[in-house]
């Protein structure tokens, strides 16, 4: 159980990562070198979360072009990974920032130190949001296994046990694919928090009977005006949030946010196959016919996001200069340290 779980690891010229369709019951690191393995990687969900699969893809990009001499074969492939998955901005982001750089497994290398202190100043900027003991509703899997770093939503809550807030996690299971089950719980054992499994359909109830504090999510693409792209149920949540009356947070670094999109409406929506549904554990739990509606993400209009929680501080409303002040912030790596380990 002390073995780091490192969805990525880079050694000695080899990118391996580690299969999070197996967990928590099994820890494996599979190979990956092709664009074939990388790619799979990616789209099957064995490597998943925004920041996570750009870091991914960064260092899957290097390893591509140290194996293809020929620049069109290269670039095919290089588009290939670009485009496994299309709603999280992150992937194309780290794809274009190595692409355009000199030495890319450098660049890949540096994508990758500079998530695990955005993650570490996402988690320091977040914790102010919470009070000692807050019983905090997440959606989907943010912590460390989404992000190659500490972890953007689940960072916060990791970064507030650390500062002993204690906070009290409510995991949601979120179906289909049980990321909050399989590994958000798994994460809160890990970093000690304690937490509460539920079906993503009890936070109504949950809320209503006064067991939830605040909500605190990740994001897979921001818009100019604060629309956010995030896994299937994220929008029911911040719905009931704002019926209940309950603070709903968005937590992500910079390079989620789409500053080319004004909306929304502009961002694609992945939708997946209709087996994610219709079985459960490789059997069949609807009929083999269902027509299915298996949308991996939805998109949280931006007002009824109460603050976004960045590697350069929290975001209030209105998002469309708050977003736009991030957008004219200099590069990570240019910020001068803070006192404390992160910017
Ligand atoms: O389909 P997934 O598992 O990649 O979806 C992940 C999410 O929706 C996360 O909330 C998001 O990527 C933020 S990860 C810090």
């Amino acid at each position: 159980m002390s073995e780091a779980l490192e969805p990525v690891r880079f050694e000695n010229g080899a990118l391996h990562y580690l299969d999070q369709r197996l967990l928590p019951a099994e820890i494996r690191y599979e190979p990956a070198q092709t664009c074939e393995e990388i790619v799979a990687a990616i789209s099957s969900l064995a490597v998943r979360g925004a920041p996570c699969i750009g870091v991914f893809a960064a260092y899957g990009i290097a390893v591509l072009r140290s194996r293809e001499s020929d620049e069109k074969a290269f670039a095919t492939a290089a588009e290939r990974v670009r485009s496994a998955r299309p709603t999280a901005v992150n992937l194309a982001w780290a794809v274009d920032r190595v692409l355009a750089s000199e030495d890319m497994l450098a660049e890949a290398l540096a994508i990758h130190a500079e998530q695990r202190s955005i993650d570490a100043a996402i988690g320091e900027n977040g914790i102010s949001l919470f009070a000692k003991g807050a019983r905090v509703l997440t959606h989907c899997n943010t912590g460390p296994l989404a992000t190659a770093g500490y972890g953007t939503a689940l960072g916060v809550l990791i970064a507030a046990q650390r500062a002993g807030l204690a906070p009290h996690a409510i995991v949601d299971e979120t179906r289909p694919l049980l990321q909050g089950a399989r590994l958000t719980y798994l994460e809160c054992l890990r970093a000690g928090i304690d937490a509460t499994l539920q079906v993503d359909a009890a936070a109504a109830i949950a809320m209503a009977r006064g067991q939830i504090d605040a909500v605190i999510v990740g994001a897979d693409r921001i818009a100019r005006n604060g629309d956010t792209a995030n896994k299937i149920g994220t929008y029911n949540l911040a719905i009931l949030a704002a019926y209940h009356n309950i603070p709903f947070y968005v937590a992500a670094p910079r390079s989620t946010f789409d500053f080319s999109i004004a909306s929304g409406a502009e961002i694609p929506i992945e939708e997946r196959a209709a087996a994610e549904v219709a079985s459960f554990g490789g059997h069949f739990v609807a009929p083999q016919e269902a027509t299915v509606f298996n949308p991996a993400f939805d998109v949280t209009p931006g007002h009824l996001v109460a603050a976004f929680v960045t590697e350069y501080g929290v975001l209030r409303p209105p998002y469309d200069e708050s977003i736009a002040g991030l957008a004219g912030r200099p590069h990570w790596s240019a910020m001068p340290p803070r006192a404390s380990s992160s910017r």
